[in-house]
């Protein structure tokens, strides 16, 4: 589990350009939780992941980890570290080993295991992320296409066996069925590991579809924190943020306002579809 308490975290500070980033956010993350974070750009997300694997310190505040205070200076960050595992945005731009076996390597044989024990992880993790070590283990990673490479790179953390995996915009820049295809993959790793996985987005369909439990960061403040129902219910809300519900149900509710008796504003295309059949049978 993990419980964020009271956290600040200012840049610069005492500079002209001290820039508040987070000011007062807590919230918890149940165990098994898949939890999505939006927010517009700069809202101060990216500072809130780094938070949560140690990179960064807050200036007030604290964050528990599985009950382990990662905010204490005792605290053995390496061990965090272990635990946390942040994939970066365009994470391929940190591939740099020869081989793409050796890439995904560096972080297991850096926790000492052996040699038999690193070359499972390699290739449990590249199976995780649709990829053949047999076709791609000595491929070297500058040769690989722009998915294949994100592939790699989320595989590269994967093989760490984090009880926590954070991803931060994974799918920033890629085409819609690469997109799909690595949303897909994240969604099978969280089903097989059952661990707490954290995804930030701008893509609203990908939030509704995949996460249990939704937070809203605005100007460097937690607005709002629950089922992605609760939190898309809040169209209005949302829309002064510059964000929006997913799609279908911004559809849905465009219907309403022009007097279709619509009446749920469901979240995914399939649902609502049917309400607008229902919708069309009660005339
Ligand atoms: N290293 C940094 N130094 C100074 N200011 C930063 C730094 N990183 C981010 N910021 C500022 O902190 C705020 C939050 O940024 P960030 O966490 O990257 O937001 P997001 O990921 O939501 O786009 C922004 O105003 C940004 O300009
Ligand atoms: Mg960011």
């Amino acid at each position: 589990m993990i419980k964020v308490e009271n956290i600040t975290h200012i840049y610069e500070k005492g500079l002209p350009d001290e820039a508040v980033a987070l000011d007062d956010v807590s919230f918890t993350i149940e165990d098994g939780s898949f939890t999505g974070i939006i927010g517009h750009t700069g809202s101060g997300k990216s500072t809130l992941l780094q938070h949560l694997n140690g990179l960064l310190k807050p200036d007030s505040g604290h964050i528990f980890v599985g009950g382990t205070d990662i905010t204490d200076k005792k605290t053995d960050m390496l061990a965090i570290r272990r635990k946390v595992g942040l994939v970066f945005q365009y994470p391929e731009y940190q591939l740099f080993e020869e081989t793409v076996a050796s890439d995904v390597a560096f972080g297991p044989k850096n926790l000492g295991l052996t040699d038999e024990e690193v070359r499972l992880r390699v290739e449990e993790a590249l199976h995780l992320v649709g990829l053949d070590i047999a076709e791609f283990g000595d491929k070297s990673p500058f040769e690989l296409s722009g998915g294949q490479k994100r592939r790699v790179a989320i595989a590269g953390v994967v093989a760490m066996r984090p009880e926590v995996l954070i991803l931060d915009e994974p799918t920033a820049g890629l085409d819609p069925q690469t997109h799909r295809d690595i949303l897909d993959m994240i969604s099978e790793i969280h089903r097989k590991q059952r661990n707490i996985t954290i995804l930030v987005s701008h893509n609203m369909n990908d939030v509704a579809n995949l996460c249990d439990h939704v937070l809203v960061i605005n100007k460097g403040k937690l607005v709002m924190d629950g089922t992605p129902e609760e939190v898309f219910a809040k169209a209005d809300e949302l829309s002064e943020m510059g964000l929006s519900a997913p799609p279908a149900a911004e559809f849905l509710r465009s219907l309403k306002k022009r007097g279709v008796n619509i009446e749920n504003i469901p979240l995914s295309a399939e649902a609502a579809a049917e309400e607008i059949i229902k919708a069309l049978s009660r005339g």
